[in-house]
């Protein structure tokens, strides 16, 4: 029994000693309660506005998403940084957009053979956390880089961004081509793009989705086991989940779960997860002192017909700059302190987080070692969140305006009710192409469509006069207003603003599109393949504790009996 014991404090001592410390704390955690609540941020990979239940989707069953909406907050408008996964994550952890940061260029996103990654110069949330004393872990989906000089540097991964325990994890993406269903790809996954880490080694390549979901899960759990031992020290952990990106996947207990097909079996699986999250929560007596969010990283990925999830009739999706490529879904929860059943029709950002963290714990000693303070592009929303700001106070809309990219293009800005466009790009299976029919046969896509991915120059469509809409009361962008006596000084407020906004921008180095296909990630060279994904340790504590109960009961079995023989 004792030698069990030891186990057990060795695998967790273990962990604890595989993730080194990188950013020091410089300040001391605040005692964790209500109002310096653990952060858990649950975040969805393409989810569209309209493809939960809870926000209008006909077809998609009730989850446990449906309850967290009913015990928390829902937002009809928050956005994205971006419509495209790396920058909006760039944006959503740096509190930056990503134009500051220089997640732009190359093919808009991270790829393998990218040697570029988030700067060092910049202050992700976790390494804002861990300086603040919070302890941080992360697991799913990464896609802010991987190596910089070989292929296993490691240079950008999570544990070197400030996450002291790092689970299963994907420093890339889930792609199309991860599909192990052999219908789209007779010859299975390329493995070149599919790969899955423990930490910050490779252990599967291609990767494996049957059990995927559950190991995440799992190592959040441990996590969660582990943060038992510091009762009253407060964590920030990143739940990014592989999740509904296309290849789309279920395990064998949601397969045909969902009467929407293959999307919404794996939105089912999902929201298992949040579920087992915040059930988790609640039965560690954490839920009071824990702020989960659960949002999108942006729009859905419209142009895949039906591997594309839903904008509820938002025009665009993933990779453009109208209302269905940024708007995403927003949920707070935090029992007893974000207001239950309620929604907020409040504007706010993905990049909020950052700016409402940061006022919510200064840090002097941190501070002093960073040579500036880099200016952040969201708005302190806590009042709102918690529901508790006055009527009497300025929208946020018009304290912080929302700007629209796409790539290095400045595209739009909302302020109040209004969304100025100054350039769109064109927008594919827009009902008047008549390839739409021959592009997505029977609702399935051909191709991996990015009609915008880039937004080359040439492909662009420039406003001049800018499209002024009131997206208040015309959210689908259907009616651009009419030159009036409101919409001249609209225009003038818009330049203003963006005249403004582009002197705060400094020049960068690009982050994207630097390629050395020498870094790209192979498991067990010069195979790239394999599959030697631990059980998890988590799921080792249950059977060690399961194997301890056994033995007690033989103890005692003993003790009554004597011994067997
Ligand atoms: C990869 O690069 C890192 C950092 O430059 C270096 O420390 C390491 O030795 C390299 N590994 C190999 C196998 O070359
Ligand atoms: C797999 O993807 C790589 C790029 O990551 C590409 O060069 C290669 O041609 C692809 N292989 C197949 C069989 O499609
Ligand atoms: C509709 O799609 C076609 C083909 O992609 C494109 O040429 C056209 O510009 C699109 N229209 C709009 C309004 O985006
Ligand atoms: C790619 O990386 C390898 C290994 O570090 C290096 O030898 C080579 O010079 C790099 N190629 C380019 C084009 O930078």
């Amino acid at each position: 029994m004792h030698r069990l014991e030891g186990l057990l404090s060795s695998i967790l001592l273990l962990i604890s000693i595989a993730n080194s410390h990188r950013t020091e704390p410089f300040c001391n955690p605040p005692r964790v309660s209500p109002d310096d609540p653990n952060v858990v941020v649950l975040m969805v990979d393409d989810l569209g506005w309209g493809d939960l239940q809870s926000y209008g989707n006909p077809a998609q069953e009730e989850t446990p998403i449906e309850k967290m909406v009913r015990e928390g907050t829902r937002f009809t408008n928050a956005y994205s940084a971006d419509s495209m996964c790396s920058p909006s994550r760039a944006g959503f952890i740096t509190g930056r957009l990503p134009i500051r940061i220089g997640v732009t260029g190359g093919a808009r996103v991270f790829i393998p053979q990218d040697i570029g990654g988030l700067p060092k110069n910049e202050r992700t949330m976790a390494e804002m956390f861990k300086e603040r004393g919070f302890a941080t872990g992360m697991v799913g989906k990464w896609h802010l880089g991987i190596n910089e000089h070989n292929n296993t540097d490691g240079s950008h991964l999570p544990s070197r961004r400030g996450f002291d325990y790092v689970g299963v994890n994907l420093p890339f993406t889930n792609v199309w081509e991860c599909d192990t269903t052999q219908k789209m790809f007779p010859d299975g996954p390329n493995a070149t793009k599919c790969f899955l880490y423990d930490g910050d080694e490779i252990v599967q390549q291609p990767m494996v989705f049957d059990d995927m979901t559950v190991n995440l899960v799992d190592d959040f759990k441990f996590f969660l086991e582990e943060r038992k031992t510091e009762p009253t020290r407060p964590f920030f952990f990143y739940f990014s989940f592989p999740h509904v990106h296309s290849a789309q996947f279920a395990n064998s207990e949601f397969l045909h779960s969902s009467m929407r097909g293959l999307y919404g079996d794996n939105i089912n699986e999902m929201a298992w997860a949040v579920g087992e999250v915040l059930d988790s929560l609640t039965s560690s007596g954490m839920a009071e002192n824990t702020l989960v969010i659960l949002m999108s990283d942006h729009g859905p990925h419209a142009e895949l017909c039906l591997n594309g999830g839903s904008t509820a009739g938002l025009k665009g999706g993933k990779s453009n700059s109208y209302e269905g490529g940024f708007r995403i879904p927003f949920v707070a929860w935090q029992p007893g302190t974000i207001p239950a059943g309620r929604v907020s029709h409040e504007v706010i950002s993905s990049m909020d987080l950052y700016k409402t963290f940061y006022d919510k714990l200064p840090c002097e000693a941190a501070e002093k070692v960073k040579q500036q303070l880099l200016p952040l592009d969201g708005t302190n929303i806590w009042s709102e969140l918690k529901g508790k700001r006055s009527k009497k106070e300025k929208s946020l809309s018009r304290v912080r305006p929302i700007f629209y990219y796409c790539n290095s293009h400045l595209m739009a800005v909302r302020f109040g009710r209004h969304k100025v466009h100054f350039k769109t790009s064109p927008i594919f299976r827009n009902g008047t192409d008549e390839n739409t029919k021959q592009w997505c046969p029977g609702g399935k896509p051909l191709d991996d469509w990015y009609v915008s991915q880039k937004c080359p120059e040439d492909e662009l469509i420039l406003h001049d006069p800018p499209l002024v809409f009131d997206v208040v009361y015309d959210p689908y962008e259907m009616y651009p207003l009419v030159d009036d006596d409101i919409v001249i000084p609209i225009r003038g407020i818009a330049s203003d603003l963006i005249l403004d906004h582009r002197f705060s921008i400094k020049p960068t180095h690009q982050q994207l599109g630097r390629f050395n296909s020498s870094v790209m990630p192979c498991c067990d060279p010069p195979l790239c393949k394999c599959n030697k994904l631990k059980k998890r340790p988590y799921t080792q504590l249950q059977m060690l504790r399961k194997l301890r109960e056994i033995s007690e009961e033989e103890e005692l079995l003993e003790s009554v009996y004597g011994p067997e023989n």
